[in-house]
This record gives C-alpha cells, structure tokens and sequence, in this order.
C-alpha cells in the first residue's frame, strides 16, 4: 500500500489525524488528510468550553462541523473529549461542589446523546493524573473523589452503548508511576463492572525519546480485555530541525507503529494533527516543532515513510 490508512487496514487498524474547524478551509492540508488517513479526532470542537460554554447551552456546531466533514470522506470519528480540567469553562469550576456531578451527568448525557451513532469512541476522561500517579485535583476529583470517573464512564454508556469508553492519558506510553496508576484504575472499574472499553496513549513524545517499553506497557491493558490506541502521536524536534532528527523521529515513528501492530488489542494510530504547519507544538512547547509526518509544505518526510513501511 501507498498510503497510511491503506495499509493500516491491511492490518486491520485504522490511522488517524486531528482536525479542527480551521483546517476545513485548507486545500493542501485536506489533500493529505483525505489521502492518508480514516479516522478524525476533533482538535478542540468536542471540548467542554466549546460544547457548553455556559450551563446548559449546548453548542454543537464546531463539533458536527468536523463529523460532517469525516462522514463525507471515509473517516471514522474518535469523540475528544467529555470530563478534562483543561479547555473547561470557568463556570463549572466555580459550581458549589454539590453542583458538580449534577453538571457532569448532564453534559456528558447531552454530548453523548447528541453524537450517539457517530462517533466510534469517546475519550471519556481526559488526562486525570498527575506525573507521580496521583489524580488531578480538578473540579469533578474534589467534588466526587476518584469515583467521578467510573460514574463519568456509566453515564456515557448509557446515552450511547455502542461507543467504545477510553481513558486517555500522555506520558503513560511506557511502564512509570502514571501508567502503572492508570492500569491500577483500569483494573479497578474492570472489576466493578465499568463499562470501561480502551486507553489512549497520547504519545507526544520527544525524538529519541520513546520508550523502549511501550509494547509490553500497551500489552498489559490489553491483558486486562481492553482495546489500546495511540491517539495523539507527535515526536517533537529543537528547531531547526536537522536531518539527523529527522532519520530519529524516522525511527521513532516506525517504532510506534510496529509497537502498536505487535499488540493484537491496538486498533490504530492517530497523529495530532496533518502536517508541521497545523502541528500545535510550536505554539505550546516554543523552541520546538517538526513533529509530525509532513512538512512545512505537506511533503512526507522520513518518518512518513518509516510509518508505511512499518505497517
Ligand atoms: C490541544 C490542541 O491541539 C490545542 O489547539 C489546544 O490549544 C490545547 O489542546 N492533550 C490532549 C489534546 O488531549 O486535547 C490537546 O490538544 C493536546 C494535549
């Protein structure tokens, strides 16, 4: 196969990119997204400040923008994201902690309910713990306890059973603190019947810097009867990029997905984002970039070919 997403589905796997509203106005970026790539996971359009940005005012049209946009050209849709404390508006941290899972349960059941039969899985909760593997003392962890996330997953299972529930995380890609507190979670709402369905890696890695362990890490989730998915990768370079950067973010590239493939549980691999030029490294980590497949202009680079020749 010649492309991404062909030879993922020789595989049996699917490979994805994110898209955010403002990239639909983009010719050449859609070009190498209709050619590469079957699933999308909104940039920002599913998030909290975006769907309800205040109290029961629903806005779903950035969002719907993006489904319309997959439905029509082959790409399935990962649902990103329902309970996280980033992109979330100030009035549901300012809510009384009696408030909070009222607003919880309703936004997840309006989200839900709204994108039901559209979306292949929801990344329930995004990002709930911190490095050393203590959960995040967001809103819903002090209003609710760790308990916020098993009912966050039964109250997504209800308004759509056929979505596929994930737990995504980032720096949870090999075997530390964070990723064995997220297994110890997984095991947990398993055991009480969660209907827990898959954890995302995230993967924004550093070149050279993925972890040797990352398919026996991905290997014991599995284990426990969960589907794994990488679903954010980006491999980040001091710029300006040298071309022996590049030929590492090559192999660091090929690595991920042959990791991926040699778990018969990981369904597929998405990149954050098309191309360097819609990358959202530049603007969050300054100094660093070129962490995607294409390039400035769209053109594959090294790692776009390791990639294909990996799956
Ligand atoms: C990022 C978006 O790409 C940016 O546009 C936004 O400003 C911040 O969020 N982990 C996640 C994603 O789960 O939702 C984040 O996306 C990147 C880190």
């Amino acid at each position: 196969a010649t492309t991404l997403k062909a030879a993922a589905t020789a595989d049996g796997r699917y490979f994805g990119t994110a898209l955010t509203d403002g990239n639909l106005g983009d010719s050449t970026l859609l070009g190498v997204a209709d050619a590469q790539f079957d699933m999308v996971t909104p940039g920002n359009e599913m998030k909290w400040d975006t769907t309800e940005p205040s109290n029961g005012s629903y806005n779903f049209g950035p969002g719907d923008q993006i489904v319309s946009y997959a439905s029509g050209h082959g790409m399935r849709v990962r649902g990103h994201n329902l309970v996280w404390q980033n992109q979330l508006p100030s009035w549901v941290s300012s809510l009384p902690s009696n408030q909070v899972q009222g607003a919880m349960e309703a936004h997840i059941t309006a989200e839900v309910t709204h994108y039901k039969g559209e979306v292949y899985s929801w990344d329930v909760v995004n990002e709930p713990f911190n490095g050393d593997g203590s959960f995040v003392a967001d809103a819903f962890y002090n209003a609710m306890g760790s308990g916020y996330i098993a009912d966050a997953l039964r109250t997504a299972h209800a308004a759509d059973p056929n979505a596929k529930l994930y737990l995504n995380d980032y720096n949870i890609e090999g075997e530390n603190a964070k990723s064995d507190a997220m297994y110890n979670l997984a095991q947990s709402l398993l055991a009480q019947g969660v209907p827990l369905g898959g954890i995302g890696f995230e993967s924004h890695f550093i070149v050279g810097q993925v972890p040797s362990d990352m398919q026996a890490n991905m290997q014991r989730f599995a284990n426990l009867g969960l589907d794994v998915a990488v679903t954010e990768l980006d491999d980040r370079i001091q710029l300006p990029a040298s071309s022996a950067a590049l030929q590492q973010q090559a192999t660091d590239y090929g690595n991920v997905v042959k990791d991926c493939l040699a778990v018969s549980r990981c369904v597929g691999v998405s990149q954050w984002g098309v191309g360097d030029p819609d990358s959202w490294i530049p603007g969050t980590f300054p100094g660093w970039g070129a962490a995607t497949m294409f390039d400035q202009n769209y053109q594959p680079k090294p790692s776009f070919y390791a990639a294909l020749a990996a799956l």
